[in-house]
């Protein structure tokens, strides 16, 4: 059975603390969440010898997360992961405009997203219920969104993400978990000799914006072929301009069922895999980091030294009436289940 505890983390400047909220397995292996953006702070889990390491990206203390420098490490997204071209989209014929944080676009639901809301914590379902509820009007969101977001972790080392979301006025909504892992452990080095399978026979590929272009094309004879294991870092450098424009992998795969990727690292045996209900998976290769961030073990985070798998909605849903609806309607329930499962081979 999982333990659940909770210990202070910091103080916001106003006085608010934030709470550190711990589930730990009976193995010793422990997933640490903060009331601070619902945000994933540690994932200590056992390698193939059994020894735990920490193979997500943080900071030690809270002051790190308050950084504006700090690029989602753990974040709950929404109310819309990834980008919205303009930061504008209409709805029922309404205009709406999201504030804009990377010039003209709005990503990761604006300049003050749910990854920089205090969010509440109780125990439920054999873990933490995370809950925000984010009012009419907030990044230029139409709807009041009661939304929470629950964390358990099993003894199988099962991390478990349930999404729910529910409004007062038609809005759009994908929220997602902005986790950067290293199955190596954090601050280790580069994922470069990971290996990744994603489960998609099609990804939505993207204009010099990061934006979709609209178009969804086939994955096989390109570098964005996942559908056998390959080292994430093998097809890094390939003339290829879409791997151009991310500086890297940034792009959202079409997934072709509910498990979504595995991603095995030969150094440790440690391999995860994702099931998720969501239609689409961001794969980012940890382009932006440049090591200007220390991360809890006071190391340097460089380019490559993470890799990110978000499930969420496509990329500018809102604007691509083709693309697989993220409207939520008075009435309706928003509802979104990740798994990430570690496990460890020889
Ligand atoms: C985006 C990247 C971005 C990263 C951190 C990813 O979801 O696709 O372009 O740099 O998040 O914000």
């Amino acid at each position: 059975m999982t333990s659940i505890d909770s210990t202070p983390f910091g103080e916001l400047p106003d006085g608010t603390v934030i709470e550190k909220w711990t589930l730990t397995a009976a193995s010793g292996a422990a997933v640490s969440i903060l009331t601070w953006g619902a945000t994933i702070q540690s994932v200590l889990v056992p390698d193939r010898d059994g020894t735990l390491g920490n193979v997500t990206l943080g900071f030690a203390g809270l002051a790190g997360y308050l950084d504006p420098a700090n690029p989602y490490f753990g974040s709950t997204i929404g109310r819309y992961g990834n980008r919205i071209a303009g930061g504008t989209f209409t709805l029922d014929g309404q205009t709406h405009k999201i504030s804009q944080n990377e010039g003209q676009t709005a990503l990761h639901g604006g300049v003050r997203g749910f990854d920089k809301r205090v969010w509440s914590a109780a125990r439920a379902d054999g873990g933490v219920r995370m809950s925000y509820t984010s009012p009419d009007g907030e990044e230029g969101f139409p709807g009041t969104l009661e939304t929470s977001v629950t964390f358990t972790f099993d003894d199988e080392h099962r991390l478990r993400i349930d999404y729910r979301a529910t409004t007062d006025r038609a809005t759009v909504v994908s929220l997602t978990n902005h986790a950067y892992w290293n199955l190596t452990g954090e601050g280790t080095g580069t994922i470069n000799d990971h290996l990744l399978r994603i489960n998609a026979e099609h990804y939505t590929p993207i204009d010099e914006d990061l934006i979709p272009t609209g178009a969804v094309t086939p994955v096989a004879g390109t570098p964005f072929d996942f559908r056998d294991f390959h080292p994430i870092g093998a097809r890094l450098r390939d003339a290829d301009q879409q791997l151009g424009y991310g500086l890297g992998y940034d792009h959202n795969y079409v997934l072709a069922g509910r498990e979504a990727a595995v991603v095995r690292d030969p150094r440790s045996g440690r391999q995860l895999t994702i099931e998720t209900t969501e239609p689409g998976l961001q794969f980012y290769s940890g382009n932006f980091l440049d090591g200007k961030l220390r991360g809890v073990s006071g190391r340097q985070y460089r380019q490559g030294d993470a890799f990110a798998l978000e499930t969420q909605h496509f990329p500018d849903s809102p604007n691509r009436p083709d693309f697989p609806s993220t409207v939520l309607r008075p009435g309706d329930t928003y509802g979104s289940t990740t798994i990430h499962t570690f496990t460890t081979f020889a």
